[in-house]
């Protein structure tokens, strides 16, 4: 067998769940914007998860707010509350239809809330500072009793997850959330516990750390729980490398499944020094990849590609557009017709792909996000 197919195709366990998985591709997290005003998935978003469910052997859902509060766009689905049980209860299941293995990506978008989403209309954050895009909001710095409150939740969503027949959660702590908003100086300026200091950022997103591990244990059954963060910010002050691995071992040494390292390109070097031009999850894997599984991502399409990262000892590979555009792309290599893969949006093939009209209309429009085939 080609040695790239082999590579692919082989098993995992995740160390701390014993949950294994039967190749080593992660269906990344994405958001359809298709989900029920009330945080209930649509049937649109069913058939999309559907369609995908034998993609990867581990499969991450869209990110669900863990609270109103922290809803970050129209179209989200919801995990705040046990009334959505039922609804994370059918994603579970569709995704599970193949036996691949489910996973539920927890959220709290901070001040990325988009305001006409929350219910008084103000997003909430570590600090009142704006994000740094057109039109921010200035958000509301929470109260202690608001981070001990979202912190909680954090553990209640994990309890909804398992009871909805989920194999575990993701914990998102990347891409300019909440979490992320905590661990950097530029959107915590806190000069209390929650904030001042590294160790004092890094406390809220190892706080819900710890209530999700806690949550977690009391699954009656393999629970796995993983942890994604974007390495580096371009804000001044923002994020740097020197603190991200403070924070990646610090995460390594909770009993997690993995981390998953959010970036558009998984070769690309510093977003803060061109001169740096490492791949910031080689860098991260190099830190903590011996105790802690990496999930690598961003810009991956083909076998050749998902094979070259696998060679440099990233365990995991997630792709995300790769699977909206080909849905297949693992089938294709188990069949060995990977030249019949496809790494263009053909934009006459939205009902074939199932893919929600909120989520297409965003991808037909964003030429410098897909490749499209006109
Ligand atoms: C339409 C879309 C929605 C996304 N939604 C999420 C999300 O809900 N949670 C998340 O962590 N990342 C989200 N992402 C980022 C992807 O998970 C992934 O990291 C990114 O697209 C880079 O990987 P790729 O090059 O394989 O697409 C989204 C990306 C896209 C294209």
């Amino acid at each position: 067998m080609n040695s790239n197919y082999k590579n692919i195709l082989s098993p995992f366990t995740f160390p701390v769940s014993g949950i294994e998985i039967t190749s080593r591709i992660v269906l990344a997290p994405m958001t359809t914007y298709s989900g029920n005003d009330d945080g209930t998935v649509s049937d649109a978003e069913l058939n999309y998860y559907r369609e995908r469910n034998d993609s990867a052997g581990l499969l991450l859902t869209a990110c669900a707010y863990v609270t109103k509060q922290g809803k970050a766009f129209h179209g989200q689905i919801g995990v705040d509350s046990d009334i959505l049980i039922p609804s994370l209860k059918s994603i579970a299941a569709v995704l599970k239809e193949n036996g691949n293995k489910a996973v539920l990506q927890i959220h709290h978008g901070g001040r990325m809330s988009a305001p006409e989403e929350l219910v008084d209309g103000q997003s909430i954050s570590a600090s009142a500072v704006a994000a740094v895009r057109e039109n921010a909001q200035v958000p509301r710095a929470m109260t202690t009793t608001e981070i001990k409150e979202t912190i909680v939740a954090f553990g209640e969503a994990t309890r909804r997850a398992i009871a909805a027949g989920f194999d575990g959660v993701e914990i998102h702590g990347a891409n300019t959330y909440l979490l992320q908003q905590f661990f950097s100086p530029h959107s915590n300026r806190r000069t209390d516990e929650w904030g001042g200091t590294l160790e004092k950022r890094m406390a809220f997103p190892l706080a819900v750390a710890d209530a999700v591990l806690k949550a977690a244990a009391l699954s009656p059954r393999p629970f796995l729980v993983g942890y994604r963060i974007s390495p580096e910010e371009v804000e001044n002050p923002g994020i740097i490398m020197k603190d991200t691995l403070q924070l990646v071992e610090a995460l390594s040494k909770k009993k997690m499944d993995y981390l998953h390292v959010s970036v558009m390109d998984f070769w690309e070097g510093s977003m803060r020094d061109s001169a740096d031009t490492v791949s910031r999850t080689e860098l991260i894997a190099a830190k903590v990849g011996a105790t802690l599984p990496i999930i690598g991502v961003g810009g991956i399409h083909t076998p050749e590609e998902v094979a070259r990262v696998l060679a440099v000892g990233i365990p995991l590979v997630a792709m995300g557009r790769e699977l909206l555009m080909d849905p297949h792309w693992l089938t294709k290599v188990k069949n060995r017709t990977t030249d019949q893969i496809t790494t263009e949006l053909d934009v006459n093939t939205q009902e074939v792909l199932k893919i929600p009209s909120p989520l297409w209309e965003r991808l037909v429009t964003r030429e410098d996000w897909m490749r499209l085939k006109k």
